[in-house]
């Protein structure tokens, strides 16, 4: 197994990586987002890049899925988790909040999603009934167990296309659709890794009630922050354990 962590506005570095090699590579798809660090964590090697970019400048709608999953499969990775904050929709979900969601509902538009865009091949359809790898959830789930006291173990993770946040309306539309948690990124991630036939799974930290939820008030965003610099410390700790369980 050779696992990668893609990190997003949560877990922006990877503190306990000591770095073995740090590269730049071009894709036939385009330019990654950032670099990609190979290092050490306990003696197992591990890659970890950021879908945002190293200052963070890559809004969810412009990153470059297709060229950062393409590298992680260059780099022979077979298993990747991605590091998400999301918002909170159902009842459960409340700010800070561990969850590894189980399910997918994408709404996201426009977005290169697929590498079966060559029409000069045969299309190949993948299956997606379970788009998050069961193996790599249960590592989460072990790993979060031992770190926090409260997380969920199952949540149907909403990907809306950004940068700007939900309307009310459309917050309830999804939670009649049956989406527990609301964020911009696991798509098309989640199927380029299947496409490519890696496991991917993501671990994820609800940042705010989403649009009308909680008390009803504004979403703020000095508050997602200050839940994200909570959030990284215990972000990393849940990724050591899901190493040392390698
Ligand atoms: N909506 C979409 N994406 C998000 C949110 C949200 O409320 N919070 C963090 N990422």
């Amino acid at each position: 197994m050779k696992l990668a962590i893609i990190g997003g506005s949560l877990l922006k570095e990877l503190g306990a990586l000591s770095t073995i090699a740090e590269e730049r590579i071009n894709t036939p798809f385009g330019t990654p987002s950032a670099h990609f660090v190979t290092g050490m964590i306990d003696g197992v090697e591990v890659i970890y890049t950021n879908r945002h970019g190293t200052a963070h400048q890559i809004a969810p709608h412009q990153i470059n899925y297709k060229a950062n999953i393409f590298v992680l499969k260059t780099l022979e990775v077979t298993d990747i988790i991605a590091v998400t904050a999301v918002g909170g929709i159902s009842q459960a979900m409340s700010p800070m909040q561990w969850v590894v969601p189980d399910q997918i509902i994408d709404y996201t538009h426009g977005r290169l999603q697929t590498y079966n865009d060559v029409n000069d091949s045969q299309v190949n359809h993948i299956d997606f009934t379970y788009p998050f790898d069961e193996d790599l959830r249960v590592r989460l789930l072990s790993a979060l167990d031992n770190q926090v006291s409260e997380y969920q173990m199952k949540a149907t993770y909403g990907v809306t296309q950004g940068p700007r946040l939900e309307t009310i309306a459309e917050i309830r539309r999804m939670q009649q659709d049956g989406c527990d948690i609301v964020g911009m990124t696991v798509m098309p991630e989640a199927g380029l890794a299947r496409e490519l036939e890696m496991n991917y799974a993501t671990l994820s930290l609800v940042v705010n009630w989403a649009a009308g939820k909680g008390d009803g008030s504004l979403i703020s965003m000095d508050e997602i922050r200050e839940h994200i610099k909570d959030g990284n410390k215990i972000a990393e700790k849940i990724i050591n354990g899901v190493v040392s369980s390698i």
